[in-house]
């Protein structure tokens, strides 16, 4: 007599740190108005909604301030210093669009109120008084805004990892923009 196979066991073996599949499901249906925030989201939720709120303004001077000194830059090196403002500006644009998005992803609200704008802002508004200050100017945000974006990863580590891959996204263009800065004011000849 041949040996019958052996029944397939329905039983799957549970991992440490893997929830079960009736769990999961029931989870999944405890306060669906959260959205994308489920029971699992480990994060301090309104300290990070503060955060991403202080870096949106922070992100919206900086888009003010690169749209004044490209549109006030004059002199030699005009020409492609502004191309540079122009460029960041839009880049700065983005960088909040993200940050709003994820704003409501977490189920809070973006502060775009323009009266407290620069209260909340970690960099500066400043105009300079010429190209150079300008571009020293616009280096000096973006190594606040560098600093501001690593400390905000620091805190949030792994317990929200897409707002940390967001930021990440965001803090590695703030370094590209300082560089280019920095690279020009090596250069840099005249005022
Ligand atoms: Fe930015
Ligand atoms: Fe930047």
């Amino acid at each position: 007599m041949s040996k019958q196979p052996a029944a397939k066991s329905t039983k799957t073996t549970q991992l440490a740190g893997i929830t079960d599949r009736k769990t999961l499901r029931a989870n999944a249906r405890k306060s669906i108005e959260d959205g994308a925030v489920t029971p699992t989201y480990s994060a301090n939720r309104p300290a990070v909604i503060k955060l991403l709120n202080d870096a949106l303004a922070t992100e919206w001077v900086c888009v003010l301030r690169y749209y004044r000194h490209y549109y006030m830059a004059k002199g030699m090196l005009a020409d492609s210093v502004k191309a540079e403002f122009l460029e960041h500006a839009q880049q700065e644009q983005a960088h909040a669009g993200m940050l709003a998005e994820r704003i409501v992803q977490l189920g809070g609200e973006p502060d775009l109120n323009p009266d407290t704008l620069t209260a909340r802002a970690r960099a500066e508004y400043k105009e300079g008084g010429n190209l150079r200050d300008m571009v020293r100017e616009n280096l000096v945000a973006e190594r606040i805004a560098i600093d501001s974006y690593r400390e905000m990863i620091n805190f949030i580590g792994d317990k929200d990892t897409t707002t940390k891959r967001i930021l990440e996204h965001i803090l590695a263009q703030e370094e590209d923009h300082a560089d280019d800065f920095a690279d020009m004011l090596e250069g840099w000849i005249g005022e």
